[in-house]
């Protein structure tokens, strides 16, 4: 599965399938999920497609990544949130560019 979706990545845009797969990877490495899922009590994905979530535009997804970011002192780059902005924006929220 993840060879296939690296492959199919690679075939679309190369930098944007680049942030894509390091916003990915940064969301497992800082755990963001295990806290995420521990609120909600369900699937890691509930808290973005939760019906009263908090984030309905691409800047407020911006800022809650950066308040999750600085709030739990993660110590993400600044680019480091964009690209988990990037993910997080492409997998669930869908907001347009
Ligand atoms: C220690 C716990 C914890 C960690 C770690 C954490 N978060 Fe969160 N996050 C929360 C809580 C709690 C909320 C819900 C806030 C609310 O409802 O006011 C939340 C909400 C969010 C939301 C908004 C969901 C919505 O309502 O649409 C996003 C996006 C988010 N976090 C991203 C991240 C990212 C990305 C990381 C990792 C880099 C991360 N969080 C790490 C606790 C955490």
């Amino acid at each position: 599965m993840r060879i296939v979706a690296l492959l199919l990545a690679s075939l679309a845009l190369p930098a944007m399938a680049a942030d894509l797969e390091a916003g990915k990877r940064l969301v497992e490495e800082k755990r963001c999920e295990a806290c995420h899922h521990e609120k909600t009590m369900g699937d890691a994905k509930a808290i973005y497609l939760r019906k009263d979530r908090k984030v309905s535009t691409l800047a407020k997804l911006k800022s809650q990544v950066a308040l999750c970011n600085s709030e739990l002192n993660l110590q993400m780059f600044p680019d480091e949130e964009e690209q988990v902005v990037s993910y997080l924006n492409e997998t669930y929220y869908k907001f347009g560019k």
